[in-house]
């Protein structure tokens, strides 16, 4: 450990465990070129890279090290090893489930918090996190056009900010039944379970032609459950499901929830950033009109993981359901200012916020909207590239809000499957397969900016290709 300046009063040993600060900024140089490096080359890389368990263990396991190991040797391990097999969400031509294509200026943000250790738990503790987090959360309601009351707080994905929305509207309605589709993700009536709803408190509607929730079977449900006791408590819309990016009818739900004082919550995760744009807007018209909503910046808002968001547009109601105070804390929390450790069930909590922050600012929201409206048109264009190609393929779902679903004439699930796992294989791409009430089909989602027309006209014609 290299000594601290005798002449600098404050000078304090730089590492906590002992690494010289001149050590600390060869290796932290040497992290910053690795990853451009590899940003510049990701083209070149296998689009998803599987692994065989025992031979990971045995290149990155080992015994516990009772003496330092290089950390160059581990930068390289974990670069060629531990970071080479997984998914490349930022790839050109990862189609897969919902990419991650992560911007460079959000992740300088992530690793500036993390280099100041910042936390973001009470107002006493983070004032200046705290600040950023009601900042980011302000302008991604304004960019979405949700009203100026919301308010938000940073979660780690998709699932902990629905599971947090659930609470809220619990803690605001009371107890009672939730209404999903059988297009709702899966990890919505897992936290509903996980909440203490009973299976008749989770009411799963079958979706209409389009994989939507249809509002009239919605309001004979509630009828149906009213009529036998049952309380309504929330209905779950989905802003784009996973499956086809299918948006629910959120304005004619919304009618349904005002007139019944249920709660309505948008599960946008990944697809509600498509509201900055003209198209997407058109799409998700009634939006602003729910009392919750969640999306992932970390799928289609440009930011590494982990990072997702939920917006409550009544005020209040997430501290209604989630703040506490013991002794021990009162002296960080102050009248009038957000502790956003009262937010949600973290308490403790890493600030997300500077990354959203740092790249909202950087790029500026106009690049934001344009990058979202790329992943729009690529997945118009895949359609149409598909329809072109009426002997191999049929559009299984159109083009929404950036994935497109297709079927091989003729072919069944286990066919669909074997073709996205041999393109997948190849490295070239990464493409997943569904199954469409009972139609098999691939999926391709398109919301990485980077990705070209070409990319997509190639892996189409790999799929196509018989094995
Ligand atoms: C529509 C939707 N909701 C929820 C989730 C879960 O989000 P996360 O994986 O970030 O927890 C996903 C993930 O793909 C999703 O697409």
């Amino acid at each position: 450990m290299a000594a601290p300046d005798p002449t600098d009063p404050f000078a304090t040993p730089a590492d906590t465990l002992g690494l010289s600060p001149e050590e600390m900024r060869r290796l932290g140089h040497r992290v910053v070129d690795m990853v451009v490096d590899r940003a510049m080359r990701r083209n070149a890389e296998p689009a998803v890279l599987a692994g065989d368990p025992a031979d990971l263990a045995a290149r990155l396991g080992g015994p516990l090290p009772e003496a330092p190991v290089s950390p160059d040797a581990t930068l390289d391990l974990m670069a060629e090893v531990a970071l080479a097999h997984m998914q490349k969400g930022d790839h050109p031509r990862y189609f897969a489930r919902v990419p991650g294509p992560a911007s460079f200026a959000a992740i300088l943000g992530e690793w500036m918090g993390t280099g100041f250790n910042a936390i973001c738990a009470s107002w006493g503790g983070a004032a200046g996190p705290a600040t950023v987090e009601t900042t980011v959360c302000r302008w991604l309601a304004q960019m979405l056009g949700l009203p100026e009351r919301s308010e938000g707080v940073l979660l780690s994905g998709g699932s902990m900010a629905n599971f947090t929305a659930f609470c809220t509207a619990r803690a605001e309605i009371g107890r009672g039944v939730a209404y999903l589709t059988d297009q709702t993700h899966a990890s919505l009536p897992r936290n509903l379970r996980q909440m203490g709803l009973a299976e008749d408190e989770i009411r799963i509607l079958p979706s209409d032609g389009g994989l939507r929730m249809d509002a009239a079977t919605l309001a004979a449900a509630i009828a149906a459950d009213r009529a036998a006791g049952r309380r309504p408590m929330m209905v779950v819309a989905s802003a784009g499901t996973t499956n086809t990016g299918a948006a629910d009818p959120l304005d004619a739900l919304a009618d349904i929830c005002a007139a019944e004082g249920v709660w309505l919550h948008v599960d946008g995760a990944y697809g509600a950033p498509a509201a900055v744009t003209e198209t997407g807007r058109h799409a998700l018209r009634g939006l602003e009109r729910a009392d919750s909503l969640v999306l992932d910046p970390h799928k289609w808002f440009f930011q590494p993981y982990d990072l997702g968001v939920c917006l409550v547009t009544r005020p209040g109601a997430l501290e209604r359901c989630f703040a506490i105070s013991p002794e021990y804390l009162r002296d960080v929390q102050t009248e009038g200012a957000v502790s956003y450790g009262n937010r949600s069930l973290e308490l403790s909590r890493r600030s997300r916020a500077m990354k959203l922050w740092m790249s909202l600012r950087t790029y500026g929201a106009p690049a934001f909207r344009r990058a979202i409206q790329t992943g729009i048109d690529l997945a118009e264009f895949a359609e149409s590239y598909l329809r072109a190609r009426p002997g191999t393929w049929e559009i299984a779902s159109p083009a929404q809000l950036g994935i497109v679903c297709f079927s091989l004439r003729g072919a069944d699930a286990q066919a669909h499957a074997d073709r996205a796992a041999r393109v997948s294989a190849t490295g070239y791409a990464c493409v997943s397969s569904t199954v469409l009430k009972g139609r098999p089909a691939l999926r391709l989602c398109t919301i990485n900016p980077l990705t070209t027309q070409a990319d997509i006209a190639r892996t189409i014609d790999m799929l196509a290709e018989a094995p």
